[in-house]
């Protein structure tokens, strides 16, 4: 009694990476949705932000782009992105949210 191999193993630890971190197997984004967005199914951005820090691409395309978020992210984050969109209207609402953020960044 007491000695001996247990029966059951504990799960290892996830590995640390380099710095010493191990990754989650979730993330905490707020979802709460963006004003004014009138796309019925946009992403929310601090989700979209996350993806494209994952990304070591300087270029993030998004086939499925909607109101554009993926690219608005990516633009906060120094990057480029090529959206492709099938509603016409859901283009022009990406290209406006582009062009708005464009505005407040010269403005800032
Ligand atoms: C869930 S929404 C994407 C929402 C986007 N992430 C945002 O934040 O607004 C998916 C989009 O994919 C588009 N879509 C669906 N099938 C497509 C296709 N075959 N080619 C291009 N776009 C498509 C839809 O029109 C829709 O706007």
């Amino acid at each position: 009694m007491g000695h001996g191999r247990p029966l059951h193993r504990r799960h290892r630890p996830l590995e640390a990476d380099e710095a010493g971190a191990r990754p989650k197997s979730y993330i905490e984004i707020h979802t709460g949705r963006e004003k004014g967005n009138p796309h019925p199914a946009p992403m929310a951005l601090d989700l979209a932000l996350h993806l494209v820090k994952l990304s070591g691409g300087s270029t993030i395309i998004d086939p499925f782009a909607g109101s554009g978020t993926t690219a608005v992210a990516a633009r906060k984050l120094g990057r480029s992105a090529v959206l492709i969109e099938r509603d016409e209207a859901y283009c022009e609402l990406a290209a406006d949210r582009l062009s708005q953020l464009s505005l407040l960044t010269e403005a800032s």
